[in-house]
């Protein structure tokens, strides 16, 4: 028997709710349940706390919603992935990034005249303020281009005065359309900066994709010419990582941007999460990995390694936190994938390696049982290094196509009137409170000295 109803959400009926009972109390309490426009049911536990002095824990947030969302939907199980309701697959086949980054951030397809508007508007950002390139010479010439991203789109706040006032929207709107404009500068100058070339200018008669390859690969001493194939092969990988709901990054960016922080300080802060090898560093990771395995007659050496639990070792590039199936980006990426490769008649043995890796996982009891499937970082990493990238650019492309999706949540973030600053609560394992020790009185006998003990953990 319940006793207390804790939400007055109105789409909770009286049976559309769950029961919480402490077994040690025999005290229970109504949960109210709410169901989105699609996806499972969730338990609305706003009031929890208030209501019980009880906490939930759930490490990784792999049960909690921690925003409600009208940006991507994802399901993992059957390997759909929509943004604003329309598959990743037919935006990949027929949109270009321009248009996914207006519908991602604006809800809708553009019409002809907002599509004029917005690519102006962003054609209208594209250079660096050019104190913010002498920023770059700070920097060693090896240092990795995402140490770079970090520290650059970080100081653009510093740069940009305008547009760091969050609680005006022609500001917001001003550093929205910003940061999705310089990422590629930003970007090709990293690169640029670490081979000693000169900036690029970005050039605005050419697409998104189109420029940032030319501002990747040109040389000032030449004509830059475009392959249609190349142009469109980037637009598909934009397109494919411009967002993917509430993923440790964009997670990190609303999380900064709960505070109040800047919008660029927010971007920098997703960038910082993005690098991760389990997030967006996989792609740099799988390429890293095909090498070290080297040929085809170690696959099943590795594919030991992975599955050791007592080796740290994963297959870069397999599994995800939602999709429990195929990836869909993964579906386009292997065609385009096979397209570059094609095109620009390259005979990868690392594609060979990869294909064979990929058949070996997906027909093992292992990786069938935990529904590991190749992700989108799996094939990323081999286009890009078809086309002329470096593997440490990999995790920057990544980063220059999700960030539309980083501005359109942290835009979501600050219009939704349920948005407080974050604050997680945690399970303490600490000591009890206890009376300071001075120094001469410590007992310093035990093993708990030594840099390994200290930082193992
Ligand atoms: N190789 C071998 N085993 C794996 C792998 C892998 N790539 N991924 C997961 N597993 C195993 C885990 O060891 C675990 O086994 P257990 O149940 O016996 O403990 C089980 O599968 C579940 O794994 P978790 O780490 O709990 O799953 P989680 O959802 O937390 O992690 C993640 C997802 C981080 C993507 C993980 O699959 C991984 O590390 N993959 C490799 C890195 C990678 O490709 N990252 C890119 C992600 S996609 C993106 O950011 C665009």
């Amino acid at each position: 028997m319940s006793d207390k109803t804790i939400s007055d959400k109105t789409n909770s009926t009286e049976t559309d709710n769950f029961t919480l009972t402490d077994n040690a109390t025999g005290k229970s309490w109504n949960l109210p349940a709410q169901t989105g426009v699609m996806g499972n049911r969730l338990v609305d536990i706003k009031k929890l706390y208030g209501e019980t002095g009880t906490l939930t824990y759930d490490p990784g947030f792999t049960s909690t919603a921690s925003c409600r969302s009208s940006i991507t939907y994802i399901d993992g199980e059957n390997g759909i992935l929509l943004h604003r309701g329309y598959p990743i697959e037919q935006l990949a086949k027929h949109s270009s990034f321009m248009e996914t980054c207006y519908l991602v951030l604006y809800g809708e397809l553009p019409s002809p005249e907002q599509k004029g508007i917005f690519d102006a508007e962003i054609k209208g950002h594209t250079l660096l303020h050019d104190q913010l390139s002498s920023f770059y010479h700070g920097f060693m010439r090896n240092a990795h281009p995402m140490a770079i991203m970090v520290g650059v789109v970080g100081a653009l706040s510093a740069f940009y005065h305008d547009s760091i006032d969050i609680n005006d929207i022609t500001q917001r709107r001003l550093a929205a359309h910003r940061l999705i404009a310089k990422m590629p500068t930003i970007g090709a100058y990293a690169y640029k900066y670490s081979l000693g070339m000169p900036f690029p200018t970005p050039r605005n008669d050419l697409t998104y994709g189109e420029n940032l390859l030319q501002m990747m690969f040109c040389n000032p001493a030449e004509e830059y010419e475009i392959n249609p194939t190349l142009s469109r092969a980037i637009e598909r990988i934009l397109i494919l990582h411009a967002d993917h709901e509430q993923n440790a990054s964009t997670s990190t960016v609303r999380l900064a941007g709960s505070s109040g922080a800047n919008p660029y300080a927010c971007i920098a802060a997703g960038i910082a999460s993005l690098w991760g090898p389990a997030h967006g560093g996989a792609n740099e990771a799988v390429l890293k990995m095909l090498n070290e395995i080297g040929t085809p007659d170690k696959i099943g050496e590795y594919v030991k390694k992975a599955k050791d639990k007592n080796d740290p070792f994963r297959l870069m590039g397999f599994g995800h936190r939602v999709y429990k199936n195929y990836d869909p980006r993964a579906a386009v990426m292997r065609e385009t994938c096979h397209e570059v490769l094609e095109v620009l008649g390259i005979h990868d043995p690392a594609l060979q390696l990869a294909m064979e890796l990929e058949k070996v996982a997906l027909e093992d009891e292992y990786f069938i049982k935990k529904k590991l499937y190749p992700n989108v970082d799996f094939y990323s990493g081999i286009i890009l290094k078809a086309m002329g990238f470096p593997t440490s650019m990999f995790t920057v492309m990544f980063a220059i196509g999700r960030t539309v999706g980083w501005v359109a949540h942290w835009k979501e973030m600050l219009q939704d009137a349920d948005q407080k600053i974050g604050r997680p609560r945690q399970l303490y394992l600490g000591s009890k409170q206890r009376d300071y020790v001075a120094m001469g009185d410590r007992d310093i006998s035990d093993k708990k000295s030594g840099w390994t003990w200290l930082w193992k953990g």
